[in-house]
């Protein structure tokens, strides 16, 4: 007899032909089994040659349902990527299409998110969005900020889920939460769920893990649908967290005060997205010139204002987590509160300076660094000639509405911190001290 309790961390138990197998994620098991029992926390399996029982840690029987892995092995292997971080990077034009396929109307300029269907009613009538991630989600989540506030002028916090279990934080009437969560195990993302629904708030996720804890602790969601993601760095699961924030935004946006002519408008951009992607995964040479040139420094920063000060933040943290590399992310115009003093000769500063209403004001940050020695990397827009005499080296990412961007500044950003990591000689996988999911506090 084998016996697995679960308390906390995630804990699955493979269904194959005369054998059976704990894990505690479906990717471990999936060579073997497609079929999978959910254990929820304080359940136990007790497995013996005649089948398998699931209590309560109380001891008592519970019936669970046998699930279906819903992605293949194929979907896990490396299918002649030398890593899974490059692969999801360059999965990402596809992992967008099927994320948003089905979802959006372009015809008749609608989006169809039948995950929340049911609680569609609420959310549109929502008074205030809390929104709650860790990492990377909540990158994304601070995006969704900017992006429920603009399209549906609803006011919009976004908070780390560590500090939100922990704050007693204000749920009112109206209150509707959001978790983000590429795996959806995330400990401290699990615990703010459960504290927001503990208050009362209507709680949704957006999750890419199907029958994740947080998948099934939420009231509904939206699934990400964009395949395993196994790289320890998240690349492909931060665009389309993007991709779902900006369809829920504009589906909101529409039901309190966007016109259809809007909504259709930037429902076809969002169409758009996918190819503009692919064509910046056309320069990822260029771009590990770029690594390769700033190699051996040890410091840089990452800056952007309004919708790409996130990414920055973004940019940041992948380099951080796979080069080893000290960065920070900042909104450009806090520099000059305190960073400014690290600037040194041939710092690298890496701008995020597109098309948008922000852009005299970064050019003018992108100056106050020159002044001082720094070097200047640029994410702009395609054709943007005159940045290039302000800048050592210039990346160009297609035009797209300042809303949208995000999706495809970071994508640089992912292959500058990939091409880093490489060049240094890491395990790009497999970054020291890190895991991939954070099941513990
Ligand atoms: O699975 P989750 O999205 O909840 O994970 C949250 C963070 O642990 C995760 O995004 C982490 O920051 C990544 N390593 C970033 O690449």
């Amino acid at each position: 007899m084998l016996i697995g309790a679960r308390k906390g961390s995630p804990l699955i138990l493979g269904v194959g032909d005369n054998e059976y197998i704990l894990a505690s994620d479906a990717a471990a098991i999936v060579e073997h089994t497609t079929r999978a029992v959910y254990l929820s926390d304080n359940e136990m399996v007790a497995v013996t040659p005649d089948g398998f029982h699931t209590k309560t840690l109380d001891n008592i029987t519970v019936t669970k349902d046998l699930s279906q892995i819903e992605f293949s092995l194929e979907q896990i292997e490396l299918d002649g990527f030398p890593h899974h971080m490059l692969k999801e990077i360059f999965e990402q034009p596809k992992a967008l299409s099927t994320c948003m396929g089905g979802r959006i109307d372009k015809r008749n300029g609608k989006i169809v998110l039948g995950g929340i269907a049911n609680h569609l009613r609420e959310f549109t009538l929502a008074r205030h969005l809390v929104l709650t991630a860790c990492g990377t989600a909540f990158h994304a989540s601070l995006v969704g900020e900017f992006l429920f506030e603009r399209l549906a002028r609803i006011s919009t916090e976004t908070e780390y889920a560590s500090e939100f279990r922990y704050r007693n934080p204000i749920i009112e009437d109206g209150t509707v939460v959001i978790a983000v969560s590429q795996s959806g195990e995330t400990a401290d993302t699990l615990a703010a769920v459960e504290e927001a629904k503990e208050r009362g708030a209507t709680v949704l996720g957006i999750v890419n893990a199907v029958g994740s804890s947080i998948a099934r602790a939420t009231d509904a969601g939206v699934y990400l649908h964009v395949g395993p993601e196994v790289g320890v760095a998240s690349t492909k699961a931060f665009t389309a967290q993007l991709a779902v924030l900006s369809m829920l935004a504009i589906e909101m946006g529409r039901r309190r005060l966007m016109s259809t002519a809007e909504a259709a408008c930037y429902i076809d951009e969002l169409s758009k997205i996918p190819d503009k992607i692919s064509r910046i995964l056309e320069q990822s040479d260029r771009i590990k010139e770029i690594a390769a040139a700033n190699i051996d420094r040890n410091n840089w920063l990452f800056l952007g204002r309004g919708f790409n000060y996130p990414v920055a933040l973004e940019g940041a943290l992948k380099l951080k987590e796979i080069s080893y590399i000290h960065a920070e992310g900042l909104p450009a115009a806090e520099m000059k509160h305190g960073p400014i003093a690290l600037i040194n000769d041939g710092m690298p500063a890496v701008f995020i300076a597109t098309a948008g209403p922000q852009y005299d004001k970064i050019m003018g940050n992108i100056a106050e660094v020159r002044a001082r020695g720094g070097k200047i990397i640029v994410v702009a827009t395609e054709g943007d000639e005159s940045i290039k005499q302000h800048a050592d080296q210039f990346i160009a990412i297609p035009d797209a509405p300042e809303i949208l961007q995000p999706m495809l500044t970071v994508v640089p950003l992912q292959l500058l911190a990939y091409h880093a990591a490489v060049l240094r000689g890491h395990d790009v996988d497999k970054p020291r001290n890190l895991a991939k999911s954070v099941t513990v506090e």
